[in-house]
Protein backbone atom coordinates (compact mmCIF):
# COMPACT_ATOMS: atom_id res chain seq x y z
CA UNK A 1 0.00 0.00 0.00
CA UNK A 2 2.74 2.60 1.37
CA UNK A 3 5.17 2.16 -2.26
CA UNK A 4 1.40 2.29 -4.27
CA UNK A 5 1.21 5.53 -2.33
CA UNK A 6 4.69 6.60 -3.08
CA UNK A 7 4.35 5.94 -6.59
CA UNK A 8 1.17 7.85 -7.17
CA UNK A 9 0.84 11.56 -7.83
CA UNK A 10 -2.45 11.66 -6.44
CA UNK A 11 -1.25 10.75 -3.26
CA UNK A 12 2.12 12.23 -2.80
CA UNK A 13 0.33 15.50 -4.30
CA UNK A 14 0.92 18.01 -6.89
CA UNK A 15 3.87 19.56 -4.88
CA UNK A 16 6.17 16.73 -4.14
CA UNK A 17 9.20 15.23 -6.74
CA UNK A 18 8.11 12.20 -8.26
CA UNK A 19 10.49 9.58 -8.44
CA UNK A 20 9.97 5.75 -8.87
CA UNK A 21 10.27 3.05 -5.94
CA UNK A 22 10.13 -0.50 -5.70
CA UNK A 23 8.36 -2.37 -2.68
CA UNK A 24 12.04 -3.75 -1.98
CA UNK A 25 13.36 -0.18 -1.36
CA UNK A 26 10.57 0.67 0.53
CA UNK A 27 10.49 -2.69 2.68
CA UNK A 28 14.28 -2.20 3.34
CA UNK A 29 13.38 1.86 4.55
CA UNK A 30 11.02 0.28 6.84
CA UNK A 31 13.17 -2.54 7.85
CA UNK A 32 16.29 -0.21 8.66
CA UNK A 33 14.63 2.37 10.62
CA UNK A 34 17.55 4.73 10.30
CA UNK A 35 18.08 8.04 12.34
CA UNK A 36 18.39 9.57 8.54
CA UNK A 37 15.00 8.58 7.90
CA UNK A 38 11.53 6.95 9.64
CA UNK A 39 8.00 6.77 8.04
CA UNK A 40 4.87 6.12 10.14
CA UNK A 41 1.44 5.09 8.49
CA UNK A 42 -1.82 7.61 9.12
CA UNK A 43 -4.77 6.00 10.88
CA UNK A 44 -7.67 6.55 11.83
CA UNK A 45 -9.60 5.39 15.00
CA UNK A 46 -11.44 2.80 12.41
CA UNK A 47 -7.68 1.19 11.68
CA UNK A 48 -7.69 2.50 7.85
CA UNK A 49 -4.98 3.85 6.82
CA UNK A 50 -5.36 7.12 5.51
CA UNK A 51 -1.72 8.19 4.58
CA UNK A 52 2.26 8.64 6.23
CA UNK A 53 3.90 11.06 8.14
CA UNK A 54 7.71 11.05 7.80
CA UNK A 55 10.75 12.58 10.18
CA UNK A 56 13.98 12.35 7.89
CA UNK A 57 17.93 14.54 9.15
CA UNK A 58 19.00 16.61 7.14
CA UNK A 59 23.17 16.95 7.14
CA UNK A 60 24.84 19.88 7.48
CA UNK A 61 28.37 21.29 8.16
CA UNK A 62 27.39 22.58 11.39
CA UNK A 63 24.78 20.00 12.80
CA UNK A 64 21.64 17.46 11.83
CA UNK A 65 18.48 19.26 11.39
CA UNK A 66 15.35 17.53 11.44
CA UNK A 67 12.46 17.79 9.19
CA UNK A 68 9.08 16.20 9.06
CA UNK A 69 6.99 15.72 5.42
CA UNK A 70 3.32 13.88 5.15
CA UNK A 71 1.01 12.75 2.34
CA UNK A 72 -2.97 11.57 2.30
CA UNK A 73 -4.74 10.01 0.08
CA UNK A 74 -7.21 12.65 -1.93
CA UNK A 75 -10.23 11.82 -0.01
CA UNK A 76 -9.20 12.00 3.33
CA UNK A 77 -7.86 15.43 3.10
CA UNK A 78 -9.32 18.27 4.22
CA UNK A 79 -10.52 17.36 7.45
CA UNK A 80 -7.75 18.02 9.92
CA UNK A 81 -6.41 15.10 9.92
CA UNK A 82 -3.13 16.41 8.08
CA UNK A 83 -2.68 18.80 11.16
CA UNK A 84 -3.44 15.84 13.97
CA UNK A 85 -0.30 13.85 12.26
CA UNK A 86 1.52 17.08 12.43
CA UNK A 87 1.23 17.83 16.26
CA UNK A 88 1.70 13.93 16.95
CA UNK A 89 4.85 13.95 15.37
CA UNK A 90 6.52 17.26 16.75
CA UNK A 91 5.51 15.78 20.25
CA UNK A 92 7.23 12.49 19.62
CA UNK A 93 9.92 14.01 17.94
CA UNK A 94 10.60 17.04 20.68
CA UNK A 95 10.29 14.15 23.58
CA UNK A 96 12.21 11.86 22.24
CA UNK A 97 15.25 13.49 20.21
CA UNK A 98 17.61 15.79 21.58
CA UNK A 99 16.84 18.90 19.27
CA UNK A 100 16.10 22.57 19.63
CA UNK A 101 14.06 22.75 16.01
CA UNK A 102 11.82 20.87 13.80
CA UNK A 103 11.85 22.38 10.12
CA UNK A 104 8.97 21.75 7.12
CA UNK A 105 9.30 23.21 4.27
CA UNK A 106 6.70 23.10 1.04
CA UNK A 107 5.77 24.40 -2.04
CA UNK A 108 4.81 27.81 -1.94
CA UNK A 109 1.87 27.26 -3.88
CA UNK A 110 0.31 24.39 -1.00
CA UNK A 111 -1.53 26.12 0.82
CA UNK A 112 -3.15 23.19 2.58
CA UNK A 113 0.38 22.35 3.84
CA UNK A 114 1.10 25.27 5.10
CA UNK A 115 -1.62 26.35 6.82
CA UNK A 116 -1.82 23.05 8.64
CA UNK A 117 2.01 23.08 9.66
CA UNK A 118 0.64 26.79 11.15
CA UNK A 119 -2.04 25.46 12.78
CA UNK A 120 0.26 22.88 14.29
CA UNK A 121 2.67 25.21 15.45
CA UNK A 122 5.05 25.97 12.98
CA UNK A 123 6.26 29.36 12.13
CA UNK A 124 7.04 30.55 8.52
CA UNK A 125 10.91 31.65 8.17
CA UNK A 126 11.10 32.57 4.68
CA UNK A 127 11.02 31.47 1.21
CA UNK A 128 14.04 29.12 -0.40
CA UNK A 129 14.31 29.98 -4.56
CA UNK A 130 13.57 27.42 -7.05
CA UNK A 131 13.94 24.53 -4.16
CA UNK A 132 11.89 21.69 -5.76
CA UNK A 133 12.00 20.38 -9.21
CA UNK A 134 8.57 19.65 -9.68
CA UNK A 135 7.04 18.33 -13.05
CA UNK A 136 9.56 20.40 -14.95
CA UNK A 137 10.12 23.36 -13.34
CA UNK A 138 11.96 24.84 -10.69
CA UNK A 139 9.67 25.73 -7.62
CA UNK A 140 9.85 28.10 -4.41
CA UNK A 141 9.34 26.30 -1.30
CA UNK A 142 8.53 27.78 1.93
CA UNK A 143 10.80 26.88 5.04
CA UNK A 144 8.99 26.44 8.56
CA UNK A 145 9.93 25.55 11.93
CA UNK A 146 8.88 24.76 15.18
CA UNK A 147 11.51 25.90 18.11
CA UNK A 148 11.34 23.72 22.02
CA UNK A 149 10.50 26.79 23.50
CA UNK A 150 7.59 27.38 20.89
CA UNK A 151 6.48 23.62 21.89
CA UNK A 152 6.60 24.11 25.72
CA UNK A 153 4.41 20.93 25.99
CA UNK A 154 2.81 18.13 24.17
CA UNK A 155 -0.31 18.71 22.56
CA UNK A 156 -1.61 15.10 21.84
CA UNK A 157 0.88 12.98 23.05
CA UNK A 158 1.99 11.76 26.48
CA UNK A 159 5.63 11.80 27.92
CA UNK A 160 4.96 7.68 28.83
CA UNK A 161 3.41 7.17 25.05
CA UNK A 162 6.51 8.55 23.44
CA UNK A 163 9.03 6.22 25.30
C1 LIG B 1 -0.85 18.74 3.00
C2 LIG B 1 -1.79 17.76 3.70
C3 LIG B 1 -0.99 16.67 4.43
C4 LIG B 1 -2.58 18.60 4.77
O1 LIG B 1 -3.42 17.74 5.50
P1 LIG B 1 -5.02 17.96 5.55
O2 LIG B 1 -5.58 16.93 6.44
O3 LIG B 1 -5.54 18.01 4.15
O4 LIG B 1 -5.12 19.41 6.19
P2 LIG B 1 -6.14 19.83 7.36
O5 LIG B 1 -7.49 19.27 7.09
O6 LIG B 1 -5.50 19.51 8.67
O7 LIG B 1 -6.24 21.40 7.11
C5 LIG B 1 -5.32 22.32 7.60
C6 LIG B 1 -5.75 23.70 7.16
O8 LIG B 1 -5.57 23.84 5.74
C7 LIG B 1 -6.78 24.22 5.12
N1 LIG B 1 -6.89 23.53 3.86
C8 LIG B 1 -6.99 22.18 3.66
N2 LIG B 1 -7.02 21.91 2.34
C9 LIG B 1 -6.93 23.10 1.71
C10 LIG B 1 -6.88 23.48 0.34
N3 LIG B 1 -6.93 22.56 -0.62
N4 LIG B 1 -6.78 24.81 0.04
C11 LIG B 1 -6.71 25.73 1.03
N5 LIG B 1 -6.71 25.42 2.35
C12 LIG B 1 -6.83 24.13 2.67
C13 LIG B 1 -7.88 23.78 6.09
O9 LIG B 1 -9.06 24.51 5.88
C14 LIG B 1 -7.23 24.02 7.43
O10 LIG B 1 -7.24 25.38 7.79
P3 LIG B 1 -8.44 26.02 8.67
O11 LIG B 1 -8.62 25.12 9.86
O12 LIG B 1 -7.91 27.38 8.99
O13 LIG B 1 -9.66 26.03 7.82
C15 LIG B 1 -2.78 17.10 2.71
O14 LIG B 1 -3.61 18.07 2.14
C16 LIG B 1 -2.08 16.33 1.58
O15 LIG B 1 -1.78 15.15 1.74
N6 LIG B 1 -1.81 16.98 0.42
C17 LIG B 1 -1.15 16.32 -0.72
C18 LIG B 1 0.30 15.94 -0.44
C19 LIG B 1 1.10 17.13 0.02
O16 LIG B 1 0.99 18.22 -0.52
N7 LIG B 1 1.92 16.89 1.05
C20 LIG B 1 2.73 17.93 1.66
C21 LIG B 1 3.99 18.14 0.93
S1 LIG B 1 4.93 19.35 1.82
Amino acid sequence: MFTEWLNKPEVFGEYNPLHQTSRTEVEKDFEKGTIESKDFLVEKKDGSKIGFICHFTLVHPAGKHLEIGYSLIPNERGKGYGTEAAEIMIDYLFLSEDVMRVQACTDVRNVASQRALEKAGFKKEGTMRKYFFIRGQWRDAVLFSILREEWKEPRILTRASAK
